[in-house]
């Protein structure tokens, strides 16, 4: 982990920093984001601790990539405070690689310096895309994009990786095998994720914790306690997805899970905020 840790997005009181004396990953305070008078992001609270992977599940429209840009450094005007690592990068679910230039450069464009090829070469290797380090980006399928997508994240080194609806693109085969990718790639580098999804199944498998957004806030969160690696066949597994699904408004299909969960479940194991 790097030690300058802390980055702020936005010009605050000079004595503001992360609070407690405590290291979190990220730290946002009364964040707000408007467009246009509209508050898409509305005094929103969040803690990341180092290391942590957690999902971050919403309707569409609830702000949840506003959030990731924010986090990103991408998006500046903002109300509130934000502290994130000053090495982080994004990944988004489309993987945006430049058509003119060959993989390997595409994983290195704006790095600072003149990094060497191999330094591409291990991140592309590290995705299993070594082979295709000279290829041109229109010869990728899907997956091999995204994997290209998630090199070009990991040789920033980030102590936060953001990502965004990474795997929405890709068929059911190659979404489970970039979502192994990704749990293995967070094993060994230990980094902060934060993924949105739209796939409670997917969240599940990959994070310590899981938060519902709803109109720009964190409403839930519940710690994601199972056992790794983990399976929807685990009990535990189909009682968390029945509570978040039943947050998000979205009922179960009819045998899709053990438990159905009502009200009081909802509140059983999940924190309302
Ligand atoms: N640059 C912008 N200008 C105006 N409105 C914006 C802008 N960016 C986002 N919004 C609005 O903010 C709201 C939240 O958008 P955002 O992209 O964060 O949603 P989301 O939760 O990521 O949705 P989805 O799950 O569909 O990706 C939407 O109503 C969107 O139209
Ligand atoms: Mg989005």
């Amino acid at each position: 982990m790097a030690t300058d840790i802390h980055r702020k997005v936005s010009p605050g009181p000079a004595a503001a920093g992360p609070d407690e004396g405590r290291v979190a990953a990220v730290r946002a305070r009364g964040l707000v984001r408007e467009f246009g008078g509209r508050r898409v992001i509305d005094d929103l609270e969040l803690t990341l601790e180092p290391g942590e992977f957690v999902a971050l599940l919403g309707r569409s429209g609830c702000g949840k990539s506003t959030l990731l840009r924010v986090l990103a450094g991408l998006d500046r005007e903002i109300g509130g405070e934000v502290w994130v690592p000053r090495r982080k990068a994004v990944a988004f679910q489309a993987p945006r690689l430049m058509p003119w230039k060959k993989v390997w450069r595409n994983v290195l464009l704006g790095l600072p310096g003149r990094p060497e090829r191999a330094v591409a070469e291990r991140a592309l290797a590290e995705v299993g895309l070594g082979h295709r380090s000279d290829a041109w980006p229109r010869t990728l399928s899907g997956g091999e994009a995204q994997r290209a997508s998630l090199a070009r994240a990991l040789v920033r080194e980030p102590d936060l990786l953001l990502l965004d609806e990474p795997f929405g693109a890709l068929d059911a085969l190659t979404r489970i095998t970039a979502q192994r990718l990704v749990a293995e790639v967070w094993r060994q580098r230990g980094c902060a994720v934060l993924l949105v999804t739209h796939d409670v199944d997917e969240a599940l498998l990959l994070a310590d914790r899981a938060l519902v957004m709803e109109e720009g806030r964190i409403a839930y969160e519940t710690p994601v306690a199972l056992p790794r690696p983990r399976t929807p066949a685990d009990p535990g597994f189909a009682e968390l997805r029945a509570r978040l699904l039943d947050r998000l408004g979205v009922a179960e299909p009819a045998g899709g899970g053990d438990t159905v969960a009502g009200s009081e479940s909802v509140a059983a194991g999940g924190t309302e905020r």
